[in-house]
């Protein structure tokens, strides 16, 4: 986590070398523009896509008590892949659309242009119609990084499905929960996702995940590596069935408020909820963002490497550049395989303009040394971006010098789930930037600073309390899947009239944002969000655990670790083999992002009178920070704290 306190650094003086989309001026005049009247600019902006029926009304959006209802566009119709591919058919059909760049260096990569796409696209989108797939059904996927990934996604929205992508790293049982979470009729999966040299039997997690889903559920099954797999009755073969498929398929007209997709998304209390997105305000957002942010220009090859299953990758490899005729790269491996040097060797491979990645990814391949990226030539690149969490000011530095060679603008864009695109994030050539500052509002977002106690609002520059946003944007979520309260409930009810970013900041004496780390109970691990309560069920899910508490720690790498405590039944002795047992039992729960970093038995936790556990002591514990516990005299049992702390080098 970022210390607030540190000096902002001299400002990087590097300039694109393609004049940028906007100028330090420009920004300003946009972005008052953006808030002064936001009907006249979105309809301006609305005019980036094609729609099959115009809208008439732009923005009709309430953050009131009682009444949150976010519209946007809303009598106007279209649809979204339609405008991701078929209306670029004409000027760029021979244009690669994605580049995929498979797992293991040795295997070619595969350039699909606009035309391929389509054909690709309109075939799997008959195929989903031949299993019953109509508008409005949900349709899960949980695939690895591969192209039919994107053709699902658009697949849905060619036909009016509603998508809902599961990360390929959550396990069967996290699987299994969205399926019903979202009442999906198909799961799309594949036989294995190679990554990093290793193979996830995703279709046997399918297996196991429906075991617990109605019968009727069906499955689709792309074949990935041929590897043997079972094949039950609910099961299709996808590329037996895209072969035969027709790649004639007209687009379903969906109205501007229609679902696109469902992701779900930790929060700080109970199970993941599904996030909505609609259709129209989210491509308009997600096409400028992505055009405007990372100063993308007609002809750049653009490179995000986050996976499809959060939200960076379908505003970033997939929504937005397709939008904009991009060339977007999907990369199905990770940064470290073969070598700590496959980041860098892609990027010279398909001569990227924007790279997008995540500082623990800059972080880890820092560690291992200049020498890996020096021997690449990154000469295309233009513009660095960051994302997921803070990124510490020594690895931007390095980010800036050794990978940008001090040309390249880095964009540290602060986002949500929620958000659907970047709310606070410098622009290349308009922003004077400072390493590890979010810095500006993006067009249409108007952030505002409370005082977290009281929700007064702070004005004035060099404050800091918790950040919201005023208004709506186009991209903002409409809903929580089946739970308008619980939307309602989690994002405007601490501080009313306002939307909660659930994230605290500064605002340093330029009036420019720095983002100071969640509030609640939500951690980031690695850039993944991770609800504290979602591992803590996990774990007394476990026969031998009585109780848990889990909070995030400084992690050199991943940003925030996983600390759990754990208080055992009575008559179980702690043991590092029961240690393993319970990290493997998260692991087969969640996922292994969800994995604790450190485990530390407690045969007591602080808890105040009426039963509440006081998280804050135990932050601090975890961080070795006992200097500054605060007030314990509200405990039950004070006693246990010192026990905490006298056992905590027993963590591991
Ligand atoms: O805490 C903030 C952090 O990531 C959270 C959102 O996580 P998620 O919905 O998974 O989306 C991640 C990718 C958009 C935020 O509440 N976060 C995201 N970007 C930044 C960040 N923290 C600091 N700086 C950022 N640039």
């Amino acid at each position: 986590m970022l210390d607030t306190d540190i000096d902002t650094p001299t400002a990087s003086s590097a300039a694109p070398e393609k004049a940028p989309h906007v100028d330090a001026e420009r920004y300003a005049q946009m972005y008052a523009a953006s808030v002064d009247d936001p009907e006249s600019f979105w309809a301006e902006q609305g005019q980036r896509l094609d729609w099959i029926k115009p809208f008439s009304k732009v923005k009709n959006t309430s953050f009131a008590p009682g009444n949150i209802d976010i519209r946007w566009f809303e009598d106007g119709t279209l649809n979204v892949a339609a405008n991701c591919i078929d209306r670029h058919l004409e000027t760029r059909g021979d244009q690669t659309a994605i580049i995929w760049e498979p797992d293991s260096p040795q295997d070619a990569a595969l350039h699909i242009s606009y035309r391929d796409l389509h054909t690709s696209v309109c075939k799997m989108a008959n195929v989903l119609k031949g299993l019953g797939i109509t508008k409005g059904d949900r349709v899960v996927i949980y695939l690895p990084m591969i192209p039919e990934a994107a053709y699902a996604m658009l697949a849905c929205a060619r036909i009016g499905a509603i998508h809902s992508i599961v990360f390929a790293g959550f396990s069967p049982d996290a699987l299994g929960a969205r399926i019903n979470g979202c009442d999906a009729k198909l799961v799309i999966t594949a036989d294995y996702a190679p990554r990093g040299g290793r193979e996830t039997p995703l279709k046997s997690n399918t297996d196991a995940a429906l075991l617990h889903c109605k019968d009727d559920v069906q499955c689709l099954v792309v074949k990935r590596t041929g590897g043997q797999t079972t094949w039950t009755d609910r099961d299709h073969d996808c590329n037996a069935l895209m072969a035969e498929a027709s790649a004639d398929c007209p687009v379903e007209e969906m109205n501007a408020e229609d679902p696109l997709f469902i992701l779900y998304t930790s929060g700080s209390t109970g199970q993941p909820k599904g996030v909505v997105h609609t259709t129209g305000g989210y491509l308009v957002y997600a096409s400028l963002t992505h055009e405007i942010t990372f100063d993308y220009h007609d002809g750049d090859v653009f490179w995000c490497t986050a996976d499809v299953g959060w939200v960076t990758g379908h505003s970033y490899i997939v929504y937005g550049p397709l939008a904009n005729g991009a060339t977007t790269i999907m990369f199905e491996g990770v940064p470290t395989y073969p070598d700590a040097g496959r980041f860098w060797e892609v990027c010279a491979k398909h001569k990227v303009n924007q790279f997008y990645t995540a500082p623990t990814a800059i972080r880890a391949l820092m560690g291992a040394g200049n020498e890996w990226v020096e021997k690449h030539d990154l000469s295309d690149l233009r513009v660095l971006g960051s994302v997921g969490e803070p990124i510490n000011p020594e690895a931007w530095n390095w980010y800036n010098e050794v990978v940008g060679k001090g040309r390249c603008p880095i964009v540290d864009t602060f986002w949500q789930t929620e958000t659907g695109g970047h709310m606070l994030t410098p622009l290349p050539g308009a922003t004077t930037l400072k390493p590890g500052a979010a810095q500006q509002p993006f067009f249409g977002v108007q952030p505002v600073v409370l005082e977290p106690t009281s929700g007064e609002v702070i004005e004035g520059n060099g404050v800091e309390g918790v950040l919201c946003i005023k208004d709506s944007w186009p991209g903002q979520m409409r809903t929580v899947w089946g739970d308008h309260e619980r939307f309602e409930k989690t994002y405007f009810s601490d501080y009313k009239g306002y939307y909660f970013s659930g994230d605290g900041c500064r605002r340093d004496e330029d009036g420019d944002y720095w983002i100071t780390g969640r509030v609640d109970d939500v951690i980031n691990v690695s850039g993944h969000r991770m609800g504290t309560a979602e591992v803590e069920s996990a774990l007394v899910a476990h026969a031998k655990v009585a109780e848990s508490a889990v909070v995030g720690y400084p992690h050199d790498v991943k940003g925030q670790g996983i600390y759990a405590y754990v208080t055992l039944m009575n008559g179980e002795e702690p043991s590092d083999a029961l240690r393993k047992e319970l990290e493997t039992w998260v692991r087969s729960e969640i996922g292994p992002i969800a994995k604790p970093d450190l485990i530390q038995w407690a045969p007591g936790l602080p808890k105040t009178r009426s039963g509440k556990i006081m998280r804050r002591i135990l932050r601090k514990i975890a961080e070795d920070d006992f200097g500054a516990l605060g007030d314990t005299s509200t405990l039950a049992d004070p006693s246990v704290v010192d026990d905490l702390i006298a056992n905590r080098m027993n963590r591991r």
